[in-house]
């Protein structure tokens, strides 16, 4: 079935959330595009959104940052019971981060139905820059996802998280790198990688380990949109063949 943003009527039932990817426009879904194209309204959520994405829609725009919970919520349920096509759109995807739970609780009061279409996030489009594999065999196989304290977390679990020897991919750090080199408890040489604006056209990879990363990150002036990959991964010196090209 198409969806036609003429046909503004109940076939218009429910809000769209979409992963708009890490920026590289091209890095959408193409159900994700789709839905975009015609879209009456999009709710977009702040800077990583690439503008470019937004440009070749006529749909109206409304960057959601600084506004309220239930502000957002009241200016989409409004638009869709006039018979739009309402898009809200998370960078990358919207499970990681993306704060998507209340709003769909906030929509729901309303009795508004949500579809939530995954993107491809900034995680995957940083490890694609590295040309790297975030589990390889006799290094990693576990990848641990997390965030440092921040301005909506009042404790993290870096120090806990570290001691495991995994991958580790740290959203929301990149200002506060200094600090989370001196938390995390992996040995001083693992190697780590900071991916500033993976796959825009301003990316810049910044290499190092544990020990040095932070005054390569700072004194390469980068304080936010980045992401941080730690771990023998980043750089690995011995790890093993997979099964997989290698049957007994
Ligand atoms: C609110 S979170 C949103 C994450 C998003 N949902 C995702 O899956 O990528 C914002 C953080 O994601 C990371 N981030 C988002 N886009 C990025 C990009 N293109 N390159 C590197 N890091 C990015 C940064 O750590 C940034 O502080």
């Amino acid at each position: 079935m198409t969806d036609n943003k003429n046909n503004k009527n109940s076939s218009n039932s429910k809000i769209y959330f979409i992963g708009a990817g890490p920026g590289d426009p091209e890095l959408i879904t193409v159900k994700g595009q789709r839905l975009l194209d015609s879209a009456d309204l999009i709710v977009y959520a702040g800077s990583l959104v690439n503008p470019e994405l937004l440009s070749s829609t006529d749909a109206q725009k409304i960057n959601s940052y600084g506004m309220r919970l239930e502000d957002i919520t009241s200016t989409m349920v409004e638009a869709l019971s006039r018979g739009e096509k309402v898009v809200r759109l998370h960078s990358g995807d919207p499970s990681l981060y993306g704060a998507i739970i209340e709003q769909i609780d906030e929509l729901a009061k309303h009795n508004v139905e949500v579809e939530v279409i995954p993107g491809v996030s900034s995680l995957f489009a940083a490890s694609a820059a590295l040309g790297i594999q975030l589990t390889l065999k006799g290094v990693s196989e576990t990848l641990i996802i997390s965030r440092p304290v921040g301005e909506t977390l009042e404790e993290d679990d870096l120090k806990e998280l570290s001691r495991h020897g995994a991958t580790m991919a740290v959203f929301l750090g990149t200002h506060t790198i200094d600090e989370i080199m001196k938390t995390v408890e992996y040995p001083p040489d693992t190697p780590v990688a900071v991916v500033y604006h993976a796959s825009w056209k301003d990316q810049k990879i910044i290499k190092g380990t544990v020990e040095d990363i932070a005054e390569k990150v700072i004194s390469a002036g980068l304080t936010q949109s980045a992401m941080i990959l730690i771990g023998g991964v980043v750089d690995p010196v011995q790890y093993r063949r997979s099964h997989l090209y290698s049957p007994q």
